[in-house]
């Protein structure tokens, strides 16, 4: 095959501010070059039948449709996740429905899950383009994600918030975002609000030292100091008998309860004498409506995704995922993408500097 005809389109993992965007301009480009979009319902379920209404699973992305879409928030298509789809049997059984039903190539908006599953129907013989569509920013060959840029502005915007609501009655606070294994959303909060400490899941830490440093701060006059926390960042803690803290001052704790945001507050306010409140930002990061950047990113992938798939695609066996280099939008292979040997740049110093200023 030489220029695929009917592309398909899909949104996977997480959601993520932008996905729709993507799906829009991607729709735009192929229509400009007389070639046809199907949109494919739930991540690689669509694919699958797997749905409540497989009927449901797979629509023809008409420009009409589209055009509503741009300012919509969440994902339009759905989205999953697909254990299913690590099973070669499924993954073959999808590729062959796939050109069954005449979509010779597919538009992949997911993160690095997604990115697998793609790797894999490229070697089945369907191209695939992947857009990194997740807000975590955890992949290590792009310098952003699609969704990042907003999720931060999200936890800027809500962190300006409750740092003046800390500084009105003195009182510290802790602030957890999201990122799974991947602190940058913790960290570009902290420097762009000017958070007193930060913790990552790439650095090891130490809940005393923790409430030493807020003990200081108060000390000095700083009531008010605010800790970002990324989620999952709990296994990266040093051994620390929080829960005899929290016993010992009365409070109830059982044996098996797991340290999170609000018993870390807790734990500080006994160990600091101060009144720490808990905030989890949570899904507001992934429901928002786009930044201008993440807008603009999701065009230009939808472009060069569209201008990859209708060259010429008979090389295509490890596909390609778009991604930023420089500034730039640009293109690598899937196997470049997913290289393990290439790890996620962490700044360490910039981590030592938040939590020493
Ligand atoms: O990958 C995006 C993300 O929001 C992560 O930051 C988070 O760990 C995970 O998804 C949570 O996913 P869910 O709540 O959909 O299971």
């Amino acid at each position: 095959m030489d220029q695929a005809k009917k592309i398909g389109i899909l949104t996977s993992g997480g959601d993520s501010p932008g996905m729709n965007a993507a799906v829009v301009s991607v729709a735009r480009c192929v229509m400009r070059k007389g070639l046809k979009l199907m949109g494919i319902k739930r991540g690689y379920n669509g694919l699958l039948g797997l749905s409540e209404n497989p009927g449901d699973d797979i629509e023809y992305l008409d420009p009409e449709t589209v055009l509503d879409i741009m300012d919509m928030r969440g994902t339009y298509l759905r989205t999953a996740r697909c254990p299913a789809f690590l099973n070669p049997d499924v993954r073959k059984k999808a590729a062959d429905d796939l050109r069954e039903q005449g979509i010779e190539a597919l538009v992949v908006i997911g993160g690095d899950g997604s990115y697998h599953g793609a790797l894999e129907l490229c070697r089945l013989g369907i191209p695939c383009i992947g857009i990194p569509g997740t807000i975590d920013n955890d992949l290590s060959y792009t310098e952003a994600t699609l969704g990042y840029d907003t999720a931060v502005n999200v936890c800027v915007e809500a962190v300006r918030s409750i740092r003046a609501t800390s500084r009105s009655h003195d009182r510290p606070a802790v602030v957890q975002v999201m990122g799974r294994n991947c602190g940058d959303i913790a960290m570009r909060t902290a420097i762009a609000t000017g958070a007193e400490m930060v913790i990552v899941p790439e650095m090891e830490w130490d809940l005393q030292e923790v409430a030493d440093r807020l003990s200081f701060l108060i000390k000095k006059g700083n009531t008010r100091a605010t800790l970002i926390i990324s989620e999952h960042c709990w296994h990266k803690m040093k051994p620390f008998d929080w829960r005899k803290v929290i016993a010992d001052n009365n409070y109830i704790i059982h044996d098996d309860d797991p340290l999170t945001a609000e018993r870390l507050a807790l734990t500080l306010k006994l160990l600091s004498h101060t009144e720490a409140r808990a905030t989890v930002i949570g899904y507001t990061q992934r429901g928002a409506i786009p930044s201008a950047y993440d807008s603009a990113f999701a065009f230009e992938a939808g472009r060069m995704a569209v201008d990859l798939l209708s060259g010429d695609t008979s090389s295509f066996e490890h596909g390609f995922a778009i991604g930023v280099h420089d500034g730039r939008v640009y293109s690598t292979p899937f196997a470049d993408a997913l290289d393990e040997n290439k790890p996620k740049y962490f700044d360490e110093e910039l981590y030592h500097l938040i939590n020493s200023l």
